[in-house]
């Protein structure tokens, strides 16, 4: 049996065909000036759902309800270019636990951010507990790496890889899995702007990334399940600095053709 059903209140339906001109798997027919679904092995986008003006369809099997939209929830196209311009890596911490409430709401905007083919296939491991433990398998992974990279790189040679340098000291972090890279780094992306809106700060580590992917114990460690990888590593926490202004980047490099 499926997990999730569509299911139509026909007595509700007054056969707009909104649903059906909407849905991506042309799964819905007019049938007598009613809506009518064909199987339930569509990607259960919940389109139908949400553009019905009568409230007639509805997906069963999930622990929430759809939200109504009372009002226009729009962006100031400034405020946003500004947020994205000012905002900057953080790698100085605040001593101040990130309350659950907080982690609660961005761990939401991950799990409401949209997939390719709704696949849904993000997972979250927050780093608590265990987060010295293995930010230390990480360290010692990257400082018996570090001789040979820094033959390539004089910037890699300079570095001091200290004890804490794939978390800088952050009270949470999360590391991003999935499937499909995309799908990952959207979801970071949207959990970074909630995470600001919160007053924090945020660290993408790439580092972190790169020795959970190559390192077997850091991935077992993780309970990273099978088909998935490590897209990013959120390091998060109150910032412990303050920026002035923005900073310069090259012109952007587009085509139009
Ligand atoms: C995918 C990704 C991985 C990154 N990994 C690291 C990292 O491991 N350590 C670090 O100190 N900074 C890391 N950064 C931060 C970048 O160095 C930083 O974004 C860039 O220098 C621009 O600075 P800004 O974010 O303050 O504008 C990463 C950034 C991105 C987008
Ligand atoms: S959108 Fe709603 S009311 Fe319109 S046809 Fe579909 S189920 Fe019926
Ligand atoms: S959930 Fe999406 S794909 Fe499935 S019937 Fe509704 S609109 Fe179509």
């Amino acid at each position: 049996m499926n997990k999730h059903e569509i299911l139509i209140d026909k007595s509700k339906c007054i056969g707009c065909s909104l649903c059906a001109n909407d849905c991506v798997a042309h799964n819905i027919t007019m049938e007598n000036k009613k809506a009518n679904v064909i199987a339930n092995d569509c990607i259960m986008c919940g389109h139908c759902v949400a553009i019905c003006p009568k409230g007639a369809m509805s997906i069963s099997g999930y622990e929430t309800e759809p939200v109504e939209k009372e009002q226009s929830t729009s962006l100031n196209p400034d405020d946003v270019l500004n947020v994205i311009r000012f905002r900057r890596t953080i790698r100085q911490f605040q001593k101040k636990p990130i309350p659950q409430g907080v982690l609660d709401q961005i761990l939401e905007t991950g799990k409401l951010t949209h997939t390719a083919k709704n696949m849904q296939d993000v997972s979250y491991i927050v780093l608590d507990k265990e987060k010295e433990q293995i930010e230390a398998y990480a360290v010692s992974l990257f400082r018996k790496i570090k001789p040979i990279a820094g033959i390539f790189s004089s910037m890699v040679k300079r570095v001091n890889i200290g004890d804490h340098f794939m978390f800088f000291e952050a009270p949470t972090v999360i590391v991003i899995t999935a499937k499909n890279t995309i799908n990952g780094a959207l979801a970071a992306q949207n959990m970074e702007f909630v995470a600001e809106a919160n007053g924090l700060g945020v660290l993408f580590s790439g580092y972190f990334t790169m020795a959970a992917n190559i390192s077997p114990k850091i991935k077992k460690k993780l309970g990273i399940m099978k088909g998935k990888k490590v897209i990013t590593t959120l390091v998060l926490g109150y910032p412990k600095v303050k920026y002035q202004r923005s900073v310069q980047r090259e012109e952007v490099d587009v085509t139009y053709l």
